[in-house]
């Protein structure tokens, strides 16, 4: 399918998401004060609608944002053969999918997605809408445990660097699947897919949820070491567990896997996504440049931990309130050091929202990329802004302003579009942010939560 005909089949699915050639105007600076609800994690939802692939039935996903990237993977399921029922549409009747699991406290009837996955798939996943983001290369791993044969276009998304699949396909090497790159498509195939031991490299989230996914069905162990420990794959663990998998050492670096032998044994299932943690951070960084009195909710603290703990030292008073974080910055934040790490360090995709936030704060600060080599391409842009702000190899060095100046700058991608528009939070005059169809792909209406914290974020 063809790039323009994915975004009319998503504008049609979620007028609201239609960003394209759209802009966010922010006119700073203004405290904020209130309460915001993050929505449920892009980087889960994307995978437990992979996983879905892995058995026939009707599966309903809660806490889902409306984010075009939720869109994008449900254009995916359709291509694969699955009907799709994105959170906010009619979708008349409830079906009856057998007996329901409680989908937790998060659960809000308009965000709901339905997937309704058929006896048969077609394990094709094609360009035009895989080389739109790179979680489409999740499907993977459940196409081949569910037809033991896949054909999967190379993956698109953010542009920070290469970000090759070696691992994804080391470990599927070790199950059994032979693969081969044709064309700009993986074509891997098992005869029969077995246990197997793999020790990752590094601990890649899409490497270890693929890996995850394909050894649900392989005959006898899989022993994943050095897997990712993000919030986002404990959260894919319970949804595979509730199917009838069989996984333990969820949220820890091994993961063992016993294979269910009969697609049978896995059932569709009910559940809520975990909370989104970096759509939170970036509320919290957005108070750390606007200062002022806020609550986060629907995201557990325990999953920011590290960063909050930096950020108090900066300054921010963080308290647990129930599910919700209450966080207040009455005065200019001093600067600080950070360092991006996998789970539970401090996630690479707050780099952008940590040297926008640097950019205000008192002293010299920096940031140290230590994932992707090249997630540079906001700094001209918060530049135009009047940040100063030096790189050296993979550390950013900023020496914070008291305060930023208006610019017309350019998201490069989701989490840069973001830290672009909390930028202007803190600068004198209007903001304008282009490219605002990037913010959407990760963002729930992120300029409405930020106006209802009182802040004056428009579209045009
Ligand atoms: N890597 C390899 N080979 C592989 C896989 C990864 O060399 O086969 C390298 C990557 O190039 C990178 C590092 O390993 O240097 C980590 O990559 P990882 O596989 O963990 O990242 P990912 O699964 O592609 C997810 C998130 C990203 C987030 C990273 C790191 C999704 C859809 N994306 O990407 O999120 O930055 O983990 O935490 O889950 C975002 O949400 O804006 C975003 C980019």
């Amino acid at each position: 399918m063809a790039d323009s005909q994915v975004m009319s089949v998503l504008a049609a699915d979620t007028p609201e998401l239609d960003l394209a050639g759209h802009s966010f105007v922010v006119r700073g600076p203004s405290p904020l004060e209130g309460t915001v609800e993050v929505s449920g994690a892009k980087n889960s939802v994307l995978k437990l609608m992979a996983a879905t692939l892995l058995a026939e039935g009707t599966y309903r996903i809660a806490n889902v944002p409306r984010i075009t990237d939720v869109g994008l993977m449900a254009e995916l399921l359709r291509a694969i053969g699955c009907k799709v029922t994105l959170p906010g549409q009619d979708v008349g009747p409830k079906q009856d999918s057998g007996p329901k699991q409680d989908v937790g406290p998060n659960q809000d009837i308009g965000a709901v997605l339905i997937i309704e996955v058929p006896a048969e798939i077609e394990p094709v996943a094609p360009r035009g809408i895989v080389d739109q983001f790179r979680a489409s290369i999740e499907v993977l791993g459940p196409m081949l445990a569910r037809c033991g044969e896949a054909v999967v276009a190379l993956p698109g998304g953010d542009d920070f660097g290469p970000r090759p699949i070696d691992m994804h396909l080391q470990g599927l090497a070790k199950l059994g699947v032979e693969a081969g790159t044709v064309d700009g498509y993986v074509h891997a195939r098992a005869r029969e897919l077995r246990g197997g031991a793999i020790r990752l490299d590094f601990p890649s989230v899409g490497a270890t949820e693929n890996l995850l996914m394909a050894a649900v069905r392989a005959k006898g162990t899989t022993v994943i070491d050095n897997a990712a420990r993000e919030p986002e794959v404990a959260d894919l663990c319970e949804f595979l567990s509730k199917m009838g998998a069989q996984v333990s050492g969820s949220g820890s670096g091994t993961l063992t896997i016993n294979g269910v032998d009969h697609v049978e044994a896995l059932q569709p299932v009910d559940h809520s996504v975990v909370g989104d943690r970096i759509v939170a951070a970036t509320y919290l960084a957005a108070l750390g440049i606007a200062t002022g009195e806020i609550v986060v909710t629907g995201v557990d603290l325990d999953h920011m931990a590290v960063l909050c703990g930096k950020l108090g030292n900066m300054g921010m008073e963080i308290s647990a309130e129930g599910e919700s974080i209450r966080a207040r910055v009455s005065n200019r934040l001093s600067s600080a050091k950070f360092s991006t790490l996998p789970y539970p360090g401090v996630a690479t995709d707050l780099k952008p929202l940590l040297v926008a936030l640097l950019a205000t704060a008192d002293g010299v600060g920096s940031v140290t990329e230590n994932l992707f080599a090249e997630r540079f391409r906001y700094v001209d842009d918060l530049r135009l802004m009047g940040a100063d702000i030096r790189i050296d190899s993979h550390h950013v060095v900023v020496e914070g302003k008291e305060r930023l100046m208006a610019a017309k700058v350019k998201a490069p991608d989701i989490r840069a579009g973001a830290a672009l528009v909390i930028a202007g939070l803190g600068a004198q005059g209007e903001t304008t942010v282009s490219d605002a169809h990037h913010i959407a792909r990760g963002y729930d209406d992120l300029a409405g939560k930020l106006n209802s914290l009182g802040a004056d974020v428009s579209r045009s």
